[in-house]
């Protein structure tokens, strides 16, 4: 949030957010001897005696240096909680003093914008890909949540629904440069190229899915998919493993008569170093798997059941994170605009997202993650107190019929305000 003033040789300026003044300190425009407006106690104090200003100076690293990561959500089906998902990690990470920026990569129906309360965003992919911005950071949006930023995807994105390949290279070698410790990329839909090619990408990735059996079985096959692909791009050129990988036995849908360990021991026959390194390629690919929309305990068991079924047929490690129950409060924030960790911070998703990102996710001890959880649950409760509140009955528009994305919207929530894209002008009359 814009909200530091600051008194450099007598002259006022501001209000500036927190990056924007790292931005300034890095130019040596803004230095620590310099006044910052202190809300508190409502005076000028110099900026080093701000506690929360102190990162901002210490940048002797490079950002080049500084090892950040890349974690991509998906899963195969359509609203099984990705976005929202993916905007509790940002809370949760940002809450914890990680530097974050979440990015809409969902090129086709982006709507992470409005979920994080944000109706027009200034800057969308569209500038960073026609306006030709130099950085990602340059349309990087700060949210009303302190250390969480936001790369939009909304509006012009959907001429680039199908970005051509070095468009995507490009995107991917530009992550890696945005200043942030995490970069979380909330993927679209389906097991297009277009999101499968973000989700190896990235350093790590998450699959969403929830405990029905058509989500379960998409999730399963979102993984072979990308398992696959990976395969396929590390044996190019070798014909006779690419032969045994295109086999109908292996890549049918539902019916794999033929397993990749199975795969793996007929190179092992041919080719001894080939093997090795299929192997290497199957113990690289990891990815995390969480369960959304819990209704009882027992839907926990589908979560080991990916979890089998990926380490039997597919011969990988699918690391379970755990799950987030299915919750009204999630529900009622999305329709608020409001994220669900701040509508309501004791709720039961609430819980599980701080148990998911404690224990599983950075790895703590139980002990060590209760301690975190109810800390991580106070500093909710402030952010909850100054995140705004959005009248979205006044600003949204009313969705109807006669919306243009009306065929294209999942939601189709007609009478009721839209919730989803606020893509203006949309109506017309
Ligand atoms: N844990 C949950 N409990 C209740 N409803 C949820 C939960 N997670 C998601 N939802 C609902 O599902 C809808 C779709 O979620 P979204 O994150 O947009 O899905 P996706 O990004 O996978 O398409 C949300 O608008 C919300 O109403
Ligand atoms: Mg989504």
């Amino acid at each position: 949030m814009n909200t530091h003033f600051i008194r450099v040789d007598d002259k006022q300026y501001g209000p500036f957010s927190r990056h924007e003044l790292r931005g300034l300190a890095k130019k040596g425009k803004f230095n620590t001897a310099d006044y910052v407006w202190h809300h508190d106690n409502s005076e000028w104090v110099h900026a080093e005696q701000l506690k929360e200003l102190r990162s901002i100076f210490s940048e002797e690293i490079p950002h080049e240096l500084v090892e950040n990561k890349v974690i991509a959500i998906g899963g195969g089906k359509g609203g099984v909680g990705k976005s929202v998902f993916s905007s509790a990690l940002g809370i949760s990470l940002a809450s914890l003093e990680r530097e974050v920026v979440l990015v809409d990569a969902d090129l086709g129906g982006a709507n992470l914008h409005t979920m994080m309360g944000i109706l027009e965003p200034e800057y969308t992919f569209f500038d960073f890909y026609t306006l030709n911005r130099d950085s990602l950071n340059d349309i990087a949006l700060e949210t009303p949540i302190e250390k969480l930023r936001l790369i939009s995807g909304a509006c012009g994105t959907l001429g680039l629904a199908n970005p051509k390949y070095s468009q995507k290279l490009r995107f991917i070698r530009e992550l890696k440069s945005v200043e942030a410790e995490y970069i979380l990329l909330d993927l679209g839909a389906g097991s297009s190229y277009n999101v499968i090619d973000f989700f190896l990408a990235a350093d790590e990735g998450i699959v969403v899915t929830n405990p029905d059996p058509t989500s379960v079985q998409e999730c399963y096959n979102f993984i072979k998919i990308c398992l696959m692909r990976k395969l396929k791009r590390a044996f190019h050129g070798n014909k006779q493993v690419i032969e045994l990988l295109e086999k109908d036995d292996v890549t049918r849908p539902g019916r794999m008569k033929m397993s990749i360990p199975t795969v793996l021991e007929e190179v092992r026959q041919f080719d001894e170093r080939a093997a090795d390194f299929f192997q290497q390629v199957l113990e690289s690919f990891r990815p995390k798997l969480v369960v959304n929309m819990l209704i009882n305990q027992e839907d926990v068991r589908e979560g080991v059941a990916i979890q089998a079924a990926a380490a039997d047929l597919l011969g990988i490690d699918v690391d379970y994170l755990g799950y987030i129950s299915y919750d009204e409060n999630v529900r009622d924030s999305v329709r608020e605009l409001k994220p669900f960790l701040l509508r309501d911070p004791k709720s039961k998703a609430s819980g599980d997202m701080a148990r998911l990102v404690h224990g599983k996710l950075l790895g703590k001890s139980v002990f060590t993650s209760l301690w975190q959880k109810r800390k991580m649950q106070k500093i909710l409760e402030e952010e909850k107190k100054v995140y705004p509140d959005l009248q979205l009955a006044e600003k949204a528009p009313i969705c109807s019929l006669k919306c243009f994305y009306w065929n294209d919207c999942e939601y189709q929530n007609g009478g009721h305000p839209c919730t989803i894209r606020h893509l203006e002008p949309i109506f017309k009359t």
